[in-house]
């Protein structure tokens, strides 16, 4: 899955409108205690800005808390932003009439990590997939609806359907339960579907073949995914593009190929690095890297560089000076003070 569309588009200038484009997007929660004094705020995402075209998978990382799951919620309008825009097709959230706000919500789908507790557990899976073709109103009768069922069931692997269709979902392994969240998601024939770590909770052996039920969908469908995850080795094999997100903000975007290959931000070196290796001898290759101290807390945001307590290439600048998340090569953007002579080959010492 290399070349993107924002390499193969930037060359001839040519563009399309992506299918989902977020700007400046903030989103604050109050935090602390009862009494007003000692309450702060959680600035759980900060002026974020992604695109996302048709057919293309983005991917987001970074670790827990760092905003990954509030941006899901925010672009499925199940929270609403403190400010910025969230765009579908080129209309912004908030201008859409009542009949394109239904329509953005049956577009936009979304598979959480942990398929037990998002499927109704008195509900059998025939019923689960049939109530979300017709409320979507992707299929107009309860007949096309059961036949439409047997179909998504079988295109996820739940084969033969008809031992499948009767089924509550506690009568499933884990790896089909996700399978159901999968076919569900399909249901109402998304444009983009949202999975917030959609293979976190499997076992191992059952990570790929749901990794490869997704890839394989997205060839037949040209659907696109917003891929939530803080496991890079899973980023690396299934996505296009990859934005790394520290304290509610963006501190990288750009392909994976050169992301993986060349990061940039020292942050981004240092996730990389914490993933394992299969093979000893690249694993000897690398610059290994660890960051001291703990993620700072979201209610107590460091001055200048959010990353700079942890940031072994810090500088005096860095304590003061906010870095804008700026070019650093073809469609490769990294919010570091330090870029160019990142660029120019200084690497972590
Ligand atoms: N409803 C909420 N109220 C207060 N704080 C919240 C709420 N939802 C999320 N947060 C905080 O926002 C930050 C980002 O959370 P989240 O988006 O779940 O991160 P991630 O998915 O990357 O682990 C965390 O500090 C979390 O505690
Ligand atoms: S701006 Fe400074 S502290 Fe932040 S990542 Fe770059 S070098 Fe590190
Ligand atoms: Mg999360």
């Amino acid at each position: 899955m290399s070349g993107t569309y924002e390499t193969k588009h930037a060359e001839t200038g040519s563009a399309p409108t992506p299918l989902i484009e977020v700007t400046g997007l903030h989103k604050q929660f109050a935090s602390g205690g009862r009494f007003r004094r000692s309450r702060r705020s959680v600035h759980a995402v900060d002026d974020l800005a992604i695109r996302i075209h048709a057919g293309e998978t983005f991917a987001l990382v970074g670790e827990s808390g760092c905003g990954k799951s509030t941006t899901a919620r925010l672009m499925l309008s199940l929270q609403q932003p403190t400010s910025g825009d969230i765009r579908y097709k080129g209309t912004p959230l908030s201008m859409m009439s009542e009949a394109e706000r239904r329509d953005y919500r049956r577009r936009v789908q979304v598979v959480f990590q942990d398929s037990n507790s998002s499927l109704n557990p008195r509900k059998r899976l025939g019923t689960i997939l049939t109530t979300a073709l017709t409320v979507s109103g992707a299929v107009a009768d309860a007949r096309r609806a059961v036949a439409r069922a047997h179909e998504l069931m079988e295109d996820v692997g739940l084969s033969p359907s008809a031992s499948f269709f009767d089924r509550y979902p506690h009568e499933l392994s884990g790896g089909q339960r996700q399978r159901v969240g999968i076919a569900r998601a399909l249901a109402p024939e998304p444009e983009l579907i949202i999975a917030d770590e959609p293979v976190s909770a499997l076992d191992i052996s059952v990570r790929a073949q749901i990794l490869q039920l997704l890839q394989r969908i997205q060839r037949e469908r040209s659907v696109a995914y917003l891929f939530i995850s803080h496991d890079l080795s899973v980023v690396r094999w299934v996505a296009h593009r990859v934005g790394v997100m520290y304290l509610g903000r963006l501190v990288e975007t750009g392909p994976v190929e050169s992301v993986f290959t060349r990061p940039v931000h020292p942050y981004t070196e240092v996730l990389i690095n914490a993933t394992p290796v299969a093979d000893p001898e690249r694993a000897q290759l690398r610059h290994v890297h660890v960051v001291s101290g703990d993620v700072p807390s979201t209610t107590e945001r460091p001055s200048g560089c959010p990353f700079h307590p942890r940031c072994p290439l810090a500088v005096e600048t860095c304590r003061s000076e906010v870095p804008e998340l700026l070019p650093v090569g073809e469609a490769h953007a990294a919010a570091c003070l330090r870029a160019t002579e990142r660029v120019e080959g200084l690497r972590l010492p």
